[in-house]
C-alpha cells in the first residue's frame, strides 16, 4: 500500500505523537512515521527516542537557522507531510509556503475562537459551555488555516486539569483520523477509505 512519509514536530508531553505512532502501525494507515523534530528537551522527545524513531533535537533560537536545519532533515528523510503535535514554535511564512497544504496542526479550541496560547484558561474564563479541538492546515497566520476537522463536548466541570485530560483523550482519537482522511482525499484523491465511527462517544460531536 502506498504511504506518505510523515514527520511530527513536538514540544510537549507527546500524547498526540503517541496516538499518531499507534495509528501508523495499523496496516491500512496511509502514513509512515519517519522523523520526529523537537525544539526542546521535552517528554515528547523522550517518547520518540524510546520508540526508536529518528528523532532530532533542534534548539536554534534564530528561526531561519532552526528551519534550515529542519529542512535538511525533512529532505534527507523524503518527508511528504508534517503534523504539528503540541509544537510550541511559530514557523516562518517562508517555511509555511514551502510546505503549503503539507503541514497540519491540532489546536485545543474551536477555531476560529481562541487562537494562540493559554486556550483552556481563556475558554473557562469566557463562560463557554462547549470546548473542543481543531485540526487545521497551517498557513502564515497563527491558527488560521483551513479547518479539516473539529470535535466539541460540553464543559461539565471547569477544573482545568480535568478539562485538558478530557480534551486530550478525544484529540488522541481524532487527530489520526483527520490525518488519514486528509491523506486519502487531498493527497491520494480517493474517497474509498474506512472512516472510524465515533458512535461510542455519545457526549462528543466529531466532524471531519
Ligand atoms: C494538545 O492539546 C494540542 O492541541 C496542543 O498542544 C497539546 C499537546 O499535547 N497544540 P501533547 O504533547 O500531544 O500531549
Amino acid at each position: 500500500m502506498k504511504k506518505v512519509n510523515l514527520s511530527i514536530f513536538a514540544s510537549g508531553i507527546g500524547s498526540n505523537l503517541l496516538a499518531l505512532h499507534k495509528a501508523s502501525k495499523e496496516e491500512n494507515f496511509p502514513a509512515k512515521l519517519q522523523l520526529i523534530i523537537c525544539n526542546k528537551n521535552c517528554i515528547a522527545y523522550d517518547v520518540a527516542n524510546k520508540l526508536k524513531y529518528n528523532t532530532k533535537l533542534i534548539t536554534n533560537k534564530n528561526i531561519n537557522e532552526f528551519e534550515k536545519k529542519v529542512q535538511i532533515h525533512l529532505t534527507n528523510n523524503k518527508i511528504d507531510l508534517i503534523c504539528l503535535a503540541g509544537f510550541m514554535r511559530v514557523l516562518s511564512p517562508q517555511f509555511v509556503s514551502l510546505w503549503k497544504n503539507r503541514i497540519l496542526n491540532i489546536h485545543p479550541s474551536l477555531l476560529p475562537m481562541f487562537p494562540g496560547l493559554n486556550t483552556h484558561t481563556r475558554v473557562i474564563k469566557s463562560g463557554m459551555k462547549l470546548h473542543g479541538s481543531t485540526v487545521h492546515l497551517v498557513d502564515k497566520n497563527l491558527d488560521s488555516g483551513k479547518i479539516l476537522g473539529q470535535f466539541a463536548f460540553e464543559i461539565k466541570n471547569t477544573d482545568q486539569k480535568l478539562l485538558i485530560t478530557n480534551l486530550k483523550k478525544y484529540e488522541n482519537l481524532f487527530y489520526p483520523e483527520v490525518l488519514k482522511k486528509y491523506i486519502w482525499t487531498f493527497l491520494f484523491k480517493k474517497d474509498n477509505f474506512e472512516n472510524r465511527i465515533f458512535s461510542n462517544y455519545k457526549n462528543v460531536v466529531f466532524s471531519y
